[in-house]
């Protein structure tokens, strides 16, 4: 599809990756809008790319989902793409109970219901635009999980189904669905739990995701698979086994 003049709406796109994005999408020439629940963080990414324009909003909020998409079709009537960003990664573990589930913010909320939610309210607008898109950030761990992080992989793997299910939905009309798959990423996600496990590597640079993301799209490439998350999507039901008895091995 066509990688310029578009209006992007990344949500979570104050940092990591959605801000990786934004940068290579405002330096091919489209407008970028953000949200997320930090004003300091989309202050910061405005005064970095000051064509920027953001909403404050927490996604997990089903009221601030909808305020979100009223803001962003009033004021920018030419949205076309939307990407599906905003994510959390917690570390739970069952053998408590429901302790840890119930101790912090809900996966399933931000990472999943979210996506769908917000999915739902653009998709009438997106197809009165001539081309659009629906952009999905999922994860390697959607296909071979990562157990101390159960809900967040399982949330992963829903958004991968999600994504296939809606592409063939929106076949027939103007858009387009795609998903892209990261492998581990140097961001802020999780990044308390990287260092208490001392967890030595940290991933690759969100820059080389936002390239992928912009070639794949380029390319009308709908699973767009980065680095070694192309091994985690594609490998063997073996391979699939080796590479989580290795991921997981040692928790
Ligand atoms: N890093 C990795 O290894 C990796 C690998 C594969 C996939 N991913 C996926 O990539 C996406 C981006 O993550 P990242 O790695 O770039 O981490 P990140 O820097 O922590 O970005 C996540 C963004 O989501 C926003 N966010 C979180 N909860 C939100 C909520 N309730 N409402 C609105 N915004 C919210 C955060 O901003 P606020 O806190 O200000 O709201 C933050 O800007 C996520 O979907 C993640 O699952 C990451």
């Amino acid at each position: 599809m066509k990688i310029t003049d578009n209006t992007i709406l990344i949500t979570g796109g104050a940092t990591g990756i959605g801000l990786a994005l934004a940068e290579v999408l405002i330096r091919e020439g489209n407008q970028v809008l953000l949200c997320g629940r930090r004003k300091d963080k989309l202050l910061a990414a405005q005064t970095k790319f000051p064509s920027i324009q953001f909403k404050v909003c927490n996604v997990a909020e089903p009221k601030d989902r909808l305020a979100l998409f009223e803001w962003a079709t009033s004021n920018f009537p030419n949205l076309n793409i939307l990407v599906n960003n905003a994510g959390i990664q917690r570390q739970i573990d069952f053998t408590k109970g429901n302790v840890d589930l119930l101790a912090g913010e809900d996966e399933i909320q931000v990472n999943f219901s979210a996506p769908v939610q917000i999915s739902a309210l653009f998709i009438p607008h997106m197809m009165k635009q001539q081309q659009a898109a629906i952009i999905n950030i999922s994860s390697g761990l959607g296909f071979v999980p990562l157990t101390i992080v159960p809900v967040y992989s399982a949330t992963k793997a829903a958004i991968h189904s999600f994504s296939w299910s809606l592409r063939h939905q929106l076949r027939k009309t103007t858009v387009k669905v795609f998903e892209v798959i990261p492998p581990t990423v140097d961001t802020e996600l999780d990044q308390g739990a990287r260092e208490r496990r001392r967890q030595e590597y940290r991933g690759i640079h969100s820059a080389e995701v936002a390239e992928a993301t912009l070639a794949g799209l380029a390319k009308d490439e709908y699973e767009i698979s980065v680095g070694q998350a192309q091994a985690l999507r594609s490998g063997t039901p073996q391979e699939a086994a080796q590479i989580f008895a290795r991921m997981n091995g040692n928790w």
